[in-house]
């Protein structure tokens, strides 16, 4: 079951809350935007995807949705793809040029596929969505959204929070966030990320929808910045917690 949220101005979250083997909670958020030409940014897992259709159908037809947006290929960002394209006979899924490239040739993959660099806009009618190329926060295909209308950034793996988190967080967990990185070892090193947290900062969003935990208002944003530039994030050593010991 996922819950759905409405966060701003036709942005809805569409959150899975699932158990880890420690026992820990771990949240995975989509993101459907409600417009003439609606979209879906992220899919979830392919194990997530009856769960997410459902949540997109308490807000609009699934077979309605005009584009799959992935932010970079990893199982939780795109294992859906498929599945939601083929319930949607107008929908192009819509990536990196990256993406396009490394990802979705080569292998079995026919759908539709637009591949985007840095500065093209997606127009939704309303929101317009702009590619920000961020590579290497945290793979080499990375890029995140800016949605001009309601001056909100989709970051996926960027602004992350384990646990059990509200829809919308005020609470100051950047300090979490940065000790959860070094733990979980996504980014290789600190500069590209601090590279692209001056990109944010500049933008001057009123909101931060991130794929893992709850989407950050403009009072809050601050504090993982910070944390963000202040803190090491980068690699040492440790994959999900596990100690990697050359042998
Ligand atoms: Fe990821
Ligand atoms: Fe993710």
């Amino acid at each position: 079951m996922a819950r759905v949220d409405a966060l701003v101005d036709g942005i809805y979250r569409i959150c899975t809350t699932v158990q880890l083997p420690d026992n820990t909670d771990f949240q995975f958020n989509q993101f459907l935007i409600d417009d003439e030409r609606p979209a879906l940014i992220h899919t979830g897992m392919y194990g997530l995807y009856e769960g997410v259709r459902d949540g997109v159908a308490e807000v609009l037809d699934p077979s309605k949705l005009e584009y799959v947006i992935l932010l970079h290929f990893e199982a939780d960002e795109t294992g859906g793809m498929d599945r939601f394209l083929e319930g949607a006979q107008h929908s192009t899924l819509a990536g990196s040029a990256m993406s396009a490239i490394l990802n979705l040739s080569g292998w079995n993959y026919s759908g539709r596929v637009e591949g985007h660099t840095e500065g093209e806009v997606i127009d939704l009618g309303k929101h317009k969505l702009r590619f920000l190329e961020t590579p290497h926060v945290h793979h080499w295909d990375s890029m995140m959204l800016f949605d001009e209308t309601t001056k909100s950034v989709f970051p996926s793996d960027l602004f992350i929070q384990p646990g059990d988190q509200p829809p919308v967080v005020t609470e100051d967990l950047g300090s979490m966030m940065c000790d959860y990185y070094r733990e979980i070892g996504i980014f290789a090193h600190d500069q590209p990320v601090r590279d692209v947290v001056d990109r944010i900062e500049a933008l001057d969003p009123d909101w931060i929808h991130g794929m893992h935990g709850g989407s950050l208002g403009r009072e809050t944003i601050p504090h993982f910045i910070r944390a963000l530039r202040e803190e090491p994030v980068g690699y040492q050593g440790k994959l999900l917690g596990r100690e990697v010991v050359p042998r």
